[in-house]
Formats: C-alpha cells, structure tokens, sequence
C-alpha cells in the first residue's frame, strides 16, 4: 500500500507492535518518541526514529510539514492512573496540552486521518455487563479525563475541519508479539501479566493482589485483556475505515478474567508457582471492567489471541528470552 504514517510513541509497548503491523503491510512508517518509557530497540531497523517531545511544537511542525503525511498514530503519553492522581497538572499538560497541539499540526499540514490511543478509564462503572462506547463517560482520574480531553479536540476538529479520528479505547492491552521480535517492558511495571511472571520467576517479591472481597466469583477484580497484535490489527482497520469516516471503538475480548485466574494461567503455562499475598483493595479499582467490542467486530476485528493463556504464553515467553527487557 505504501502510505506514510507517522506514529508517536512508537518506541513504546503498543505502538511498536502497530509500527511492526504497518511495516508488515508494507506501509512507510516514522517515529516520534522522547524515549521516556520507550525503547530505541523496540523501533525496526529501517525505521526513521525521530528523538522529540511532542510538548516542542518548532519539531512538531518541522516533521509535519515534512511532505505529506497519510495518517498520524497518536500513542504517545503518560499513563499511570495513581501517578496521574499525584501530578494531574503535568497528566493534563502533557496528555491533553501535546494532544490538541499535534492535532492543531495535523489539521494546519493537511493530515486528513488520525488514530488515537484512548482508554478504558473513561468510564466509571461497575457492572457484569460488558461497556459499550455510548456508556457515560465520567473518568475518575486525571490520566482518563486528559484522554476524554483529546477525544473531544479531535470531535471539534473533526466536525469544524473535517480531520477524521479514530479513538481506540483499549482495556487491558497484554501480551507480546508472536514472533517473538516485541514485548512489554514498562519501568517500573505496573501492568498484572507481566508483574505475575516477574513473581513467577523469582524477580520480585510475591505479588500483591488488591483486594479478593469484590463481588466476583473468587472475589477478585477482573478485567478484559486483549493481545497487543490483536489491537495492532485494529489499528490498520480503523486506518482503512477513516478513509469513509470517524469512527470510536471500544478494544476488548468481550471476556474478563479475575487476577486469580491470570495467576493460575501464569502458572499453567511456566509451570512455575506465583507467590502472592492479599492486600486491601486499592482505591478506585471497580470490580468488573470488561468492553463491548462489537463496533470494532461489526467493522471486521477478528481477535485471534482470545483466549488467556494464549496471551500469557507470548508474554512469557519474550520474558524469557528477555530477563532484562530491552537493551539487557
Ligand atoms: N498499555 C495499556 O494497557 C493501555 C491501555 C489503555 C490505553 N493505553 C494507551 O496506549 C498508549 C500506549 O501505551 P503503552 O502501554 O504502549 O505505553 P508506553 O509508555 O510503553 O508508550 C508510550 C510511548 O510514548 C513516548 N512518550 C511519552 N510522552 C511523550 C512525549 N511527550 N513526547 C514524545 N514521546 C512521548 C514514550 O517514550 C513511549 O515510547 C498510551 O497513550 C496509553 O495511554 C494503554
């Protein structure tokens, strides 16, 4: 196909499986990235990797009025919901503030498509049933309210400039690249699969697990993980699908699992044991998260990586074969 798209964060955990993804369908691909969380490694030789922060506006308009671009990937940002509840000025500047300044750029270069990483953390729900996107938005941290943020920039600069949008809402992105070329290397983590494994293999002490008295079957909080190549392909469909129209698409499996059984899964595929403890709850965890998909599914997404230990087992197995995650 041969488009050039630019994707911010491609260094990061996601966006380098979408880079991967892109490249794969043959698709000309540059990155923006500070290298903040990110990884120079986790960006493909053959790649341009540009070193920039998005807060930099002179970069921003230099890159984008560098030729035509196709589409912009927007993955870069932070995204720790605690840590945004201690510094929520610097989550809204940098999240929402560099967010609407890249799409000011895309809208005055003639960038016509644009694809955003949004989040489950819009929402504010308990309940068994899976959330589809017109559930009400009311996000309970400064990192989930700095994405609603941009989602209603991008509804502004669609309907007054006609740029189209995709805002991709992922639970619980998991998992590693079965080829086996990318993982998930977040310092520090805070993400349950890998923090499981790291206990699994004796890197860390034993997991603590928030809480087992929500109201779940084992009393766990579940959640909805979807594998990182699956949402990778959700991308290049939403990419495809903007050439009609905006579209906002929740990102999930449809099915949750319980911390308990992410252990057990870990354990199943390691055959090793996970030390874990029980804490108390944390706060602002909601018992049941888990997504409606069925936008993104009625648009053609087929996850292939639905089932748990699936997911585990590329997780890992990158982890194996890198104990120290990228550059170890
Ligand atoms: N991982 C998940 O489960 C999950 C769930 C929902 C939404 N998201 C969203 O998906 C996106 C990617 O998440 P991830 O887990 O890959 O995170 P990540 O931290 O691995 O990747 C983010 C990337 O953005 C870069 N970056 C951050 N701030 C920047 C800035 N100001 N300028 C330039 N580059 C910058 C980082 O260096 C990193 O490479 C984020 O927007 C996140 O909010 C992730």
């Amino acid at each position: 196909m041969n488009q050039r798209i630019l994707v911010t964060g491609g260094a990061g955990y996601v966006g380098s499986h979408l880079v991967a993804a892109l490249l794969d369908r043959g698709e000309s691909v540059t990155v923006l990235d500070n290298l903040l969380t990110g990884h120079r490694e986790a960006v493909p030789a053959g790649v341009a990797l540009i070193v920039a922060d998005l807060n930099d506006g002179a970069a921003i308009d230099a890159v984008l009025s560098d030729g035509h671009w196709d589409a912009v990937f927007h993955f870069a940002s932070l995204s720790q919901v605690g840590e945004s509840m201690r510094m929520p000025l610097r989550y809204l500047q940098d999240n929402a503030g560099n967010g609407i300044r890249l799409i000011d750029g895309c809208v005055r270069h003639g960038v016509e498509r644009f694809v955003l990483s949004s989040t489950a953390a819009l929402f504010n729900l308990d309940s068994d049933a899976p959330i589809p996107e017109d559930a009400p938005i009311d996000p309970q941290s400064a990192y989930g309210d700095s994405k609603w943020m941009i989602e209603r920039a991008l509804r502004w600069a669609g309907q007054v400039h006609g740029l189209r949008s995709a805002c991709l809402r992922y639970f619980n992105a998991a998992g590693a690249d079965p080829a086996g070329r990318l993982g998930e290397d977040h310092r520090p983590e805070s993400h349950l699969i890998p923090l499981v494994i790291d206990a699994a293999l004796g890197r860390r002490a034993a997991l603590d697990v928030y809480g087992d008295d929500y109201n779940t079957a084992d009393g766990t909080c579940i959640r909805d993980y979807v594998h990182v190549s699956d949402l990778a392909s959700a991308h290049l469909l939403a990419l495809d699908a903007l050439r009609e129209a905006s579209v906002v698409w929740n990102l999930g499996n449809g099915a949750g699992h319980s911390v308990k059984q992410v252990i057990a899964s870990v354990e199943r595929v390691s055959a090793l044991k996970v030390p874990y403890r029980i804490v108390g709850r944390r706060a602002g965890d909601a018992g049941v998260l888990v997504a409606s998909s069925v936008r993104a599914q009625q648009a053609g997404w087929r996850p292939v990586h639905g089932d748990l230990d699936d997911i585990v087992s590329t997780a890992f197995a990158w982890r194996q074969a890198h104990p120290n995650g990228y550059g170890g």
